[in-house]
C-alpha cells in the first residue's frame, strides 16, 4: 500500500536535508530557449538566483497565469492550495507583485500541503524547499508561509484562492500515494468556497477537460466563471491542454 509510506511521514515529520538552491544543476545561468520563454523573464525578472529546475517551473506556472486578461480582484489574505514544493513560487510571486499595486498593508499568501513531509531525489522534503522559497520571496509587501496542512483544517476567512491541478480524479489522487480516505473533491471545493468572501477571487488550474469538467461539477452553485484559456503546448510540461480559470465567488 503506497499510502502506509504516507502515515509514516505524518508521523515522523522528518523535514529532510536543508535545500540547497542551485545544486542540482551546473548551468544556474539557464536561460529559456523559447521566445514565449524569454518574453515571460522580461516582463516578470526573476532577479534572484535560481536553478534550471526552478526556472522552468516558474515559467510553467507564469505561462498559466499571464493569459489572464481580467483585473483580479484586490486581496488582503490569500491561501493555495496542494502546494507540493512550492518550487514555482518566484514564478508566482513575481505575477503578483505585476498584477497588484502595493497596499497600505502587507498581502500574505499562505500554501498549504497534506503531504509536506515527502522527500524528493536530493532527500528534502517539500516542507523543507516549501519554506526556503516562502521565505525568499517575503518582501514587505507580500509575505509567504508554508503550511504543512489538509486543507480541509485551514479555517481563516480569504479573499483570494489559488489550487493548481486538483486531484479530482480518483485514479490520480491514488498514483500520488495519497490515502482513500483523503479523497473528498467535493468537500473540498465546497471549503474552498465557504472560506471565500463574496465576489473574491479563485484561480483554478486542471489538467485536460475532464478534470475541469469535474472541478465544474462541484464549483458551479458557488461560482461565476469570468475568464477561461484552454492552454495547448504551454511552458509547463503537461501532456493534456491545460484549462486555467478565473472564478468570481457569488
Ligand atoms: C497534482 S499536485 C499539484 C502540485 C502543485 N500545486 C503544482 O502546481 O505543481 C497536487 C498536490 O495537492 C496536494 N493535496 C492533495 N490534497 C490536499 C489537501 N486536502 N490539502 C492540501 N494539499 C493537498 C497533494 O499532496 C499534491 O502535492
Amino acid at each position: 500500500m503506497r499510502s502506509t509510506g504516507f502515515y509514516i511521514r505524518q508521523k515522523l515529520q522528518w523535514r529532510g536535508r536543508t535545500h540547497k538552491e542551485g545544486v542540482e544543476t551546473a548551468a544556474p545561468q539557464w536561460e529559456p530557449t523559447t521566445d514565449r520563454g524569454r518574453q515571460l523573464l522580461k516582463k516578470y525578472p526573476l532577479h534572484e538566483q535560481h536553478s534550471e529546475l526552478t526556472l522552468r517551473e516558474s515559467l510553467g506556472h507564469l505561462d498559466l497565469l499571464d493569459r489572464f486578461q481580467t483585473p483580479i480582484p484586490d486581496f488582503s489574505h490569500a491561501v493555495e492550495v496542494g502546494v507540493k514544493n512550492w518550487r514555482y513560487l518566484p514564478g508566482l510571486a513575481a505575477w503578483l507583485k505585476k498584477s497588484f499595486k502595493a497596499a497600505k498593508n502587507p498581502r500574505k499568501l499562505i500554501g498549504v500541503e497534506v503531504d509536506a513531509y515527502r522527500l524528493d531525489r536530493r532527500g528534502c522534503s517539500y516542507f523543507e524547499t516549501g519554506s526556503y522559497f516562502a521565505d525568499q520571496q517575503t518582501s514587505v509587501d507580500l509575505r509567504f508561509e508554508y503550511q504543512a496542512l489538509d486543507f480541509k483544517k485551514f479555517h481563516q476567512p480569504v479573499d483570494l484562492l489559488f489550487w493548481f491541478f486538483p486531484l479530482v480524479c480518483s485514479s490520480t489522487h491514488k498514483s500520488w500515494g495519497l490515502p482513500k480516505e483523503l479523497f473528498r473533491p467535493r468537500d473540498l471545493f465546497h471549503h474552498a468556497a465557504d472560506l471565500l468572501k463574496p465576489q473574491s477571487g479563485f484561480i483554478v488550474v486542471n489538467q485536460g477537460d475532464w478534470e475541469w469538467e469535474e472541478s465544474w461539477h462541484y464549483l458551479k452553485s458557488s461560482f461565476d466563471l469570468k475568464e477561461q484559456h484552454v492552454v495547448k503546448g504551454s511552458l509547463h510540461p503537461s501532456d493534456h491542454p491545460i484549462v486555467s480559470t478565473l472564478l468570481i465567488r457569488k
